[in-house]
């Protein structure tokens, strides 16, 4: 092999494998997180036993799985890595990590939400980031009105707001106060499947002196 087709190959190598990396472990990973943080969230959160389920337990756990996600049936890896994120929170007492980075003016638009909703925008988890004391307000734009229950949960599975809004103008919006300083989840159960376009969250002072400059300008 001459140095040009060896230079090619590792190229490909390199390739096949940072592609492989982002298509087998995050992506679906992140996806997984979602589904196992809405739906099995619902009888699993907080299990803190730290007593870890083995092999044995994932084969007998299959059909409870599909029992309650029904998208999981016949989809292994994906069995699999809920199975993985149930262990992690017994183990680690905390929600799995997820890779998205907070924005720092907190503004979500739908590209950003998209990947931390189930398939068919039937439930949402959001990692929003650490949050000092203080009052603020969240603001939730949809595709189109609707009655949703909204949780903000923190890392110690405390819950701020549990609550269930319906939407004006499409929008809604839920004021809270965050008194443990920490890192924080959002969670959007809507009653019917809806695209969340965007989430805002403000500091409460930044909003009035924003409504200030509103009125201010010309
Ligand atoms: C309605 C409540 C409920 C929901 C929803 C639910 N589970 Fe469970 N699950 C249980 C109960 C109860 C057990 C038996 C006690 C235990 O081990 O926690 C269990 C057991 C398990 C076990 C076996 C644990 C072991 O140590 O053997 C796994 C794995 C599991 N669930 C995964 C899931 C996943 C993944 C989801 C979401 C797709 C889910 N469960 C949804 C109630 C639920």
């Amino acid at each position: 092999m001459n140095l040009v087709s060896i230079h090619l190959v590792l190229a490909l190598v390199i390739l096949l494998f940072t592609g492989q990396v982002v298509a087998v472990q995050d992506k679906p990973f992140t996806r997984s997180v979602v589904i196992f943080n809405t739906v099995c969230a619902k009888c699993h959160e907080a299990e803190c036993s730290g007593r870890l389920s083995f092999n044995e337990a994932f084969e007998a756990a299959s059909s409870h799985i599909i029992r309650h996600y029904a998208e999981a049936s016949g989809n292994k890896p994906l069995q699999k890595e809920l199975f993985t994120i149930l262990n992690y929170m017994k183990g680690k007492c905390a929600y799995y990590p997820m890779s998205f980075s907070v924005p720092a003016d907190r503004i979500w638009n739908s590209d950003m939400l998209e990947p931390m909703a189930t398939p068919g925008n039937e439930n949402y988890f959001i990692s929003v980031g650490s949050f000092p004391q203080g009052a603020y307000q969240l603001e939730l734009t949809l595709a189109e009105n609707a009655k949703v229950t909204v949780h903000l949960i923190s890392d110690t599975f405390d819950m701020v707001v549990e609550d269930c809004y319906a939407s004006s103008g499409k929008r809604i919006v839920v004021p809270f106060e965050i008194e443990d300083a920490g890192q924080y989840y959002l969670r959007i159960y809507p009653r019917k499947p809806v695209q969340v376009l965007r989430l805002a969250i403000i500091k409460k002072d930044e909003q009035t002196s924003a409504a200030q400059e509103d009125k201010l300008r010309p």
